[in-house]
């Protein structure tokens, strides 16, 4: 981060001072939930590429951690099912923007009869060295920041994160990605990567990351369209294609045989017995498709049993099956 901290910054205390709609994409439309009342200031400042909030890992009046509050809509969100005083902690590394979010949760005070501002907490800190204990965290979020650093500073704030999650807890993040090279001298712009347009990963290497901080299950909930770069506009010879994704990673131990990582995968037996049993811990109902990691899916299809179809990925895994 260090080489890119000022630029990045400087994006964000503008985009605090003065709210640019354009900022960051979404194709995820805004939550609607009974009796929330978004404030107009906090859409305008929705600087995210996907949605963090999923109601599934929200029981229990959990305690969030939310790092790069932004105009504070997604805390907002959180403290809707979180409901207790400090519920939410909110950390950002730029004074203007959590001045904004802070300004921007008494407005959502006003027209949320169910919410206090006391709910939440904003921290002055960085990604990379959380001001947050050790194990103290259910649920933990980021949109669109983690794309912004360099590997080295990606590996640190995941490290931080796992730091602060208590085990079995989730860390929920939603980044640009992109199959297709970034050249150097896009990957290299300091502006660029501000605006989460050039630091993109490849999944792979986005999952690898999140598996080598120790993370034992990981979710790949969504993969969208998000922007392309073009030439004649960027500094690139061929288009580059962006997608944004939405991930959860649960502290949950490593398996000795390496992570589960659900990509959206499905196993269904179609044989002429009832079921199928794999013996490890696996069992396929006739022709009822059984949700599987990517690991299973393998291990699964290299018996090469003529009777049992594997889907491709959906990147769209919503929970239950396997592991
Ligand atoms: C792209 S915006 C996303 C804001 C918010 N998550 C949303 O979805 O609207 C990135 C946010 O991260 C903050 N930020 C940038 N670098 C940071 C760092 N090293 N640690 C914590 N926050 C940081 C910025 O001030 C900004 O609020």
């Amino acid at each position: 981060m260090s080489q890119y901290l000022d630029t990045t910054v400087d994006v964000y205390k503008q985009a605090a001072l003065k709210p640019d709609v354009g900022l960051c994409c979404t194709t995820t439309p805004i939550w609607q939930l009974p009796g929330l009342e978004i404030p107009r200031i906090m859409q305008e400042m929705n600087y995210g590429c996907g949605s963090t909030v999923h109601p599934r890992d929200l029981v229990r009046q959990p305690r969030i951690l939310y790092v790069g509050v932004g105009g504070g809509m997604e805390v907002l969100q959180f403290a809707y099912f979180s409901r207790q005083a400090a519920g939410v902690v909110g950390v950002d590394v730029v004074d203007e923007m959590l001045d904004a979010c802070d300004k921007n949760l008494y407005e959502a005070e006003k027209l949320n009869p169910w919410f206090k501002r006391d709910f939440v907490t904003l921290k002055k800190g960085t990604a990379l060295d959380l001001p947050v204990e050790d194990n103290s965290i259910d649920v933990a979020a980021q949109n669109c920041l983690f794309n912004i650093f360099t590997q080295e500073d990606l590996q640190k704030a995941l490290k931080e994160i796992y730091r602060v999650l208590k085990p079995h807890g989730r860390l929920v993040l939603s980044d640009p990605i992109s199959e297709d090279p970034i050249p150097d001298q896009l990957r290299n712009d300091p502006k660029l990567r501000a605006l989460c347009l050039s630091g993109s990963l490849t999944l792979k290497d986005y999952l690898r990351m999140i598996t080598d901080a120790g993370f034992g299950t990981v979710e790949v909930r969504a993969k969208r369209p998000y922007r392309v770069l073009a030439p004649g506009q960027y500094d690139t010879e061929k288009l580059i294609y962006l997608e944004s994704v939405e991930i959860c990673a649960i502290k949950d131990p490593m398996p000795a045989d390496g992570p589960c990582i659900f990509t959206g995968k499905a196993a269904i037996y179609y044989g002429e017995e009832e079921y199928f049993d794999d013996k490890a811990g696996h069992i396929l109902l006739q022709n009822q498709p059984l949700s599987v990691c990517d690991k299973t899916a393998n291990a699964i299809a290299s018996l090469n049993r003529p009777d049992i179809f594997i889907s491709e990925s959906t990147y769209f895994y919503d929970g239950g099956g396997c592991c």
